[in-house]
């Protein structure tokens, strides 16, 4: 029996661009994708029968086919049949970290975490990129979660090239425990309000995927110039959910006023909200400051920092 310990980690989006929608039923985006310290750990172990079986920490985590380790899983046992014979199933075991259905990718991050651990397991020895297109067919944050670090993210997301790392910048991070927003629907009413400002045209898209390639964010990244950074973040689904949602609207004020914050934005579909700081001694101060400011059992706040790893292995037996 083989065994290995992986670590997924969580990603927060600099920038979201809605730009057109697509015959598939997603969008076309313009996204740039921060991995983050904050992270879960996945234990897969070789086990007799050709069952996968999934073990969460988490309530709110499901273990059946709805979770998306479990449906990695399933993935590479029907891509790699003589594989799965030949080594017997795996058994997935998650300790959550990363918030539940917050606009983390803590789903994506531990689907990615299951291709890149039965590659090892299976002895598959497939490339960065086989692990990516797999995880394409998953969810659209897989790839990036796959590969980790500052990357442009076009397409419906899947499709990455990578900036230069950021991994000197602290980050803090809020979540309303009890408060869970539909990825479908924000993109669907976002749809419905602003889908007449689509870009159709195939030319125009790529064009406009080029502008953000070339525009101030990408510069800012690359001269690592944290403050400029932090005033271009971006993120067209807060026009839908910050309406929807009074609570998050609320925090992301609070955080706009806390002094040290350099900017904040709504993560994915949210309903995550993070500031950019400059330092940790800052970071730690905002985190105590937010949580006087709203004094919610239900409120958990993260201080965590930008990462330039994806998965990483961290045992084998
Ligand atoms: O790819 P993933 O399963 O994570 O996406 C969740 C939902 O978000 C999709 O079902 C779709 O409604 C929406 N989505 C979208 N366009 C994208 C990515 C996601 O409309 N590029």
């Amino acid at each position: 029996m083989r065994s290995y310990t992986l670590i997924a980690p969580a990603k927060i989006n600099l920038y979201l661009e809605i730009i057109g929608d697509r015959a598939d039923g997603y969008h076309e985006l313009v996204m740039i994708l921060q991995s983050i310290d904050l992270a879960d750990q996945i234990e897969l172990h070789s086990i007799d029968s050709e069952t996968i079986r999934v073990h969460c920490d988490h309530p709110q985590v499901p273990t059946d086919k709805s979770n998306l380790a479990y449906r990695a899983a399933e993935l590479m046992a029907t891509q790699f049949p003589e594989a799965f014979r030949k080594y017997g199933g795996v058994e997935i075991t998650v300790n959550k970290h990363i918030p539940v259905a917050a606009g983390l990718a803590g789903g994506s991050t531990n689907a990615a975490a299951v291709l890149v651990g039965i590659d090892l397991l299976w002895n598959l020895g497939l490339t960065q990129s086989e692990l990516e297109e797999l995880g394409a067919s998953l969810g659209s944050d897989v790839p990036f979660c796959v590969a980790g670090g500052t990357a442009i993210a076009t397409g419906r997301g899947e499709q990455l090239s990578p900036l230069p790392s950021l991994d000197t910048i602290y980050i803090v991070l809020a979540k309303y425990r009890s408060l869970e927003v539909s990825t479908a629907w924000a993109y669907k009413t976002y749809r419905q309000q602003f889908g007449n400002t689509y870009i159709r045209n195939t030319e125009d898209l790529a064009a406009r995927a080029a502008a953000v390639h070339s525009g101030g964010i990408v510069k800012a990244i690359f001269d690592k110039d944290t403050a400029e950074i932090a005033q271009k973040l971006h993120n067209d689904l807060e026009r839908v959910v910050l309406p929807a949602y009074p609570q998050v609207l609320h925090l992301r004020e609070v955080f706009a006023n806390q002094a040290g914050v350099l900017g904040t934005m709504m993560s994915g579909s949210g309903p995550t909200v993070f500031a950019l700081v400059e330092s940790f001694q800052q970071a730690e101060a905002v985190k105590l400051n937010i949580t006087e400011a709203i004094s919610s059992e239900d409120l958990e706040l993260f201080v965590t920092r930008m990462t330039t790893h994806g998965i990483q292995i961290v045992s084998s037996v």
